[in-house]
C-alpha cells in the first residue's frame, strides 16, 4: 500500500505564485486520487510489494500512469518552496549550467520557452544526462526522466491543474512568475546525489 507522502509546506506557502487553493486541490485530490487509484489497481497483482521506481520502470498501461503520476507530483511539490527574491542558483548547480554553454539567464529562458511551447499535458525538466551533460526535456502525460534513464533536477508542471485556477491561460505569466519558488537547495541536492 502505497500512502500519500506529506506535503514539505503549508498550502498557502507558495502565495502569491500559485495560490492555496490550488495547492490545496492538486495535493489533497489529484495526488491524493493517484494513490488510491495505484492501491486499487495493483491490490491484487504481482506489483503490490514493490517499489514505485521499480513500478514505473517494469509497468505499463494505468498502472504506470498512476505510479508515474505520484512519483511526478512528489517531485515537482519538492522542487518548490516559498517565494525568494533574487533566486539565483546556488554555486554548484550554476556551474553545472555554465558547463552547458548557458548563463543562468539564457538557461531561464530556455527552460521559459521550453515549458511555454510544452503542447501537452506534461512537465518540462531539467535533467543530468548519465554523462554528465545536462539537457532540458519536455515529457507529456505521466512520462517522466525515469523510463530515459535521465537524472530529473528541476521539473515545470504545466499540465492545466497546475495553474489554471490563478493563470486561466496565462501560462508564460505562470511560467515565468515560477522562477521565484524554485527550491534551489533541493535542485542542487538532486544535481550532487
Ligand atoms: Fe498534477
Amino acid at each position: 500500500m502505497f500512502t500519500l507522502p506529506s506535503l514539505p509546506y503549508d498550502y498557502n506557502a507558495l502565495e502569491p505564485i500559485i495560490d492555496a487553493q490550488t495547492v490545496e486541490l492538486h495535493y489533497s485530490k489529484h495526488h491524493q486520487g493517484y494513490v488510491n487509484k495505484l492501491n486499487e489497481l495493483i491490490a491484487d497483482t504481482g506489483f503490490k510489494d514493490r517499489e514505485l521506481e521499480e513500478i514505473i520502470k517494469t509497468a505499463d498501461g494505468p498502472i504506470f500512469n498512476n505510479a508515474s503520476q505520484i512519483w511526478n507530483h512528489t517531485f515537482y511539490r519538492n522542487c518548490l518552496q516559498s517565494p525568494q527574491e533574487n533566486n539565483q542558483p546556488t554555486w554548484s548547480l550554476l556551474e553545472a549550467i555554465n558547463a552547458n554553454r548557458w548563463s543562468f539567464e539564457k538557461f531561464k529562458e530556455v527552460m521559459t520557452a521550453s515549458a511555454v511551447g510544452n503542447f501537452w499535458s506534461g512537465r518540462t525538466w531539467l535533467v543530468k544526462n548519465p554523462d554528465g551533460t545536462l539537457e532540458i526535456i519536455n515529457t507529456s502525460n505521466a512520462w517522466s526522466p525515469l523510463t530515459l534513464d535521465k537524472k530529473p533536477l528541476l521539473t515545470v508542471d504545466v499540465w492545466e491543474h497546475a495553474y489554471y485556477l490563478k493563470y486561466q491561460n496565462r501560462r508564460v505569466e505562470y511560467v515565468t512568475n515560477r522562477w521565484n519558488i524554485v527550491n534551489r537547495d533541493f535542485v542542487e541536492k538532486e544535481l550532487e546525489a
